[in-house]
C-alpha cells in the first residue's frame, strides 16, 4: 500500500493507472476507521481494480470548534487496517495540502446542494455541508474515481453529495453501502470512541427504539411514531435527542402520512453527553 501526502503524487498515480484501463475506487474517509469503513474499502477492493482511500478531517464541515478539536484520530492504526484490507493508495494530505489559501479562504463557490441540504444536519450544522461538497468534489476532481463509496449511516449526506456531483457535472458513480452495527445494534461511527461506559450502555437504545417502532407505525400515524422515539429515547439518562424527522427518502422533506412515499425513513440525531450520533431506519422501501 502506497501513501501519499500531496495531491501532485496521488493525482500523478491515478493518472497512470487509468492510462493503463485500470478503474478506480475512493473510499473518502475522516479517519479513526471501524468494521464500517472497512466494510465499503471490501466494496471497492472487490469492485475496481484500484481502490484509493482518503484520510483527512476536513475542517470545513465543522461547524463546532470543539468538535473539530476532539475528533478521535490515530492515522498508524488506520493504515494498518486499511492495508491488511488490500488497498492500493492512501491519500492523506494536511490541512495546508488541501487547502493552500487557508481553511477559512473563501471555497470555490456555493454549492447548489438543493433543498435535501436544507433540513436536518442543514439546520443543525449550517455550512456543515458546504463544507462537505467543497472536500468531496476536491477529493473527486483528485483522485478521478470511477465509483466512490459512502456509508448509509450518512443517509442525507448521499442525497446532498448525489445532488452535488449532479449539479458540479462530475462524472462518478456513488455507491451507497449499508449501516454496519455492533452486537448491541448502535450504529459504527468513529465518535463511539467518544463515549465513557456508562454512555456507551445507554446508546444502543437509539436503535432498539427505531427498530422497535417499524413495528409500532404499521398501526400507528406518522406523529404517533415520531413522538414515540422521541419520549423513548429521552427517557433514558445521558441521551438527549436533537431531531427526529421521518421524510421521504428521495426528497429528505418530512412527511405527514405513510401514504405520501413508497420510500420512508426515519432520521435522528442524539446526544450522549456532549457526543452526537446519527442513525437512520427504513419505515416502507421501494418494491
Ligand atoms: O462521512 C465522512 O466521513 C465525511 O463527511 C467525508 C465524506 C469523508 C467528507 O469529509
Amino acid at each position: 500500500m502506497i501513501i501519499f501526502r500531496t495531491v501532485s503524487e496521488v493525482s500523478d498515480f491515478v493518472a497512470r493507472e487509468k492510462e493503463r484501463g485500470a478503474s478506480v475506487g475512493l473510499v473518502p474517509t475522516m479517519g479513526a476507521l471501524h468494521d464500517g469503513h472497512i466494510s465499503l474499502v471490501e466494496k471497492a477492493v472487490k469492485e475496481n481494480e484500484v481502490t484509493v482511500v482518503s484520510v483527512f478531517v476536513n475542517p470545513t464541515q465543522f461547524n463546532n470548534p470543539n468538535d473539530l478539536a476532539t475528533y478521535p484520530r490515530q492515522e498508524e492504526e488506520d493504515f494498518k487496517l486499511l492495508s491488511r484490507a488490500g488497498v492500493t493508495a492512501v491519500f492523506a494530505p494536511t490541512v495546508e495540502e488541501m487547502y493552500p489559501g487557508g481553511p477559512d479562504a473563501q471555497p470555490p463557490h456555493e454549492f447548489r446542494l438543493g433543498t435535501a441540504a436544507e433540513v436536518m444536519e442543514g439546520k443543525y450544522r449550517p455550512g456543515h455541508f458546504q463544507g462537505v461538497a467543497q472536500v468531496v468534489s476536491l477529493l473527486f476532481r483528485i483522485v478521478r474515481p470511477d465509483r466512490a463509496y459512502f456509508g448509509e449511516k450518512d443517509f442525507q449526506q448521499i442525497a446532498v453529495i448525489r445532488n452535488m456531483v449532479e449539479s458540479e457535472g462530475i462524472k462518478v458513480d456513488i455507491v451507497a453501502c449499508p449501516i454496519k452495527r455492533a452486537d448491541d445494534g448502535l450504529a459504527l461511527s468513529s465518535r463511539n470512541a467518544l463515549l465513557n461506559e456508562q454512555q456507551r450502555k445507554a446508546a444502543p437504545e437509539i436503535y432498539a427504539a427505531l427498530k422497535d417502532s417499524v413495528d409500532y407505525s404499521r398501526s400507528h400515524s406518522v406523529r404517533a411514531t415520531h413522538d414515540n422515539v422521541v419520549e423513548r429515547i429521552n427517557a433514558v439518562p445521558g441521551l438527549e435527542v436533537e431531531y427526529f424527522e421521518i421524510v421521504d427518502a428521495r426528497t429528505l422533506q418530512a412527511i405527514d402520512e405513510w401514504e405520501e412515499s413508497p420510500w420512508v425513513v426515519g432520521c435522528i440525531t442524539v446526544y450522549c453527553g456532549k457526543v452526537r450520533l446519527i442513525d437512520n431506519i427504513a419505515y416502507r422501501l421501494p418494491g
